[in-house]
């Protein structure tokens, strides 16, 4: 392992050391007097004046014997330890054992994990929100989500009845946020149109170096309106196809790190995107959350532009 490496692992874990309230406050604040450690973890904040790490976990494929579930909790330990302290989980994956899983990993340390669930859209009608909220509570073993979204948006309930379940589960502390997954341009101003539906904390979605289709209208859509964007499969889905490329690799070399880091520096590059990597191998979090710590330099970035451009405007 390089020097400058080493130096961006240890700078992480005085991140986390230093801003383990930073959800509570609202915002976080960091000052490090340590030469080698002097940029701060880029930080997204969501239009409640919350923030959080712009590089943070996903989940929907662990707890289903991809590898070992010690192997797995252990990777997510090590990403919390690492900065990368936001979770993201849903009540379908894996039928809900990667959220007992996840409820392992938080037990003892829940305030220091910001902790992301969904909904399914089946379950929304009458007070489903509200029941599918204390199931996912139930095996995550908290008593409150950080934020909680509608997973796909949902044919036969309408968006005003969404919001207003999420909405109250809200008022009455259970959620301290809500907000959307996979919706388009068009869902997005429906959404807007109903009563709160401007509450709307973010919208994740599919983002990577290979699939840059949302910079066409819902980025700059929701640069427009204030949102950060979830980035779902930063790394190419699973199989981590995109790491084969040879841009990456090479941009990787130049700084010692992962094409993985790079790719995930690459998403969070804007400041208005959180990416959620998941991985059930330490090691693999470990070379992601370099990320934290990565800039590309303005060649590198049209060095990746050129490789995969961005969508026609
Ligand atoms: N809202 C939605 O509809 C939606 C849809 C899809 C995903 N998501 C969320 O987004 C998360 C991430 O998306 P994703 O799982 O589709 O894809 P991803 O994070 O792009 O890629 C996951 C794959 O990358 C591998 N990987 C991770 N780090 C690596 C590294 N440093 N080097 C090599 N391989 C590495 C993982 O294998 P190892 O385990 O072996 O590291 C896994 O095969 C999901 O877990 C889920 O939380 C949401």
């Amino acid at each position: 392992m390089n020097k400058q490496l080493l130096n961006r692992r240890v700078f992480n874990r005085l991140c986390v050391a230093l801003g383990s309230s930073f959800f509570s406050v609202g915002t976080m604040i960091m000052a490090l007097s340590s030469a080698s450690a002097r940029a701060a973890t880029p930080l997204v904040k969501f239009h409640d004046g919350t923030s959080v790490p712009a590089l943070g976990q996903g989940s929907a494929n662990l707890a289903q014997g991809r590898h070992p579930e010690a192997a797995e909790e252990e990777a997510l330990r090590t990403g919390l330890s690492l900065g990368m302290a936001l979770i993201d989980t849903a009540e379908m994956y894996g039928d809900g054992q990667s959220e007992k899983l996840i409820g392992r990993v938080i037990a003892g340390q829940r305030d220091r994990v910001f902790l992301v669930s969904k909904v399914w859209p089946n379950h929304v009608m009458g007070n489903g929100i509200a029941r599918a909220c204390n199931a996912s509570l139930g095996r995550l073993g908290t008593d409150h989500l950080d934020l909680y979204l509608l997973h796909w948006p949902s044919r036969d309930t309408e968006l005003s009845s969404i919001v207003a379940a999420f909405e109250s589960l809200r008022a009455a502390g259970t959620i301290r946020a809500w907000g959307v997954s996979n919706f388009k341009v068009s869902d997005m101003e429906d959404l807007f149109r109903v009563s709160h539906g401007d509450r709307c904390a973010t919208n994740q979605v599919l983002y990577n170096l290979g699939n840059r289709g949302i910079e066409h209208d819902l980025l700059p859509w929701c640069e427009q309106h204030g949102m950060p964007v979830m980035a779902y499969s930063p790394l190419g889905g699973a199989g981590a196809s995109l790491l084969r490329d040879s841009t990456l690799a090479r941009v990787g070399a130049a700084h010692g790190c992962s094409a993985a880091a790079v790719a995930l520096a690459w998403t969070i590059r804007n400041g208005n995107v959180i990416a959620i990597p998941e991985s059930g191998s330490a090691e693999h979090v470990q070379e992601n959350a370099v990320a934290l710590s990565l800039t590309l330099r303005p060649d590198e970035l049209n060095a990746l532009d050129e490789a995969h451009p961005p969508p026609n405007r």
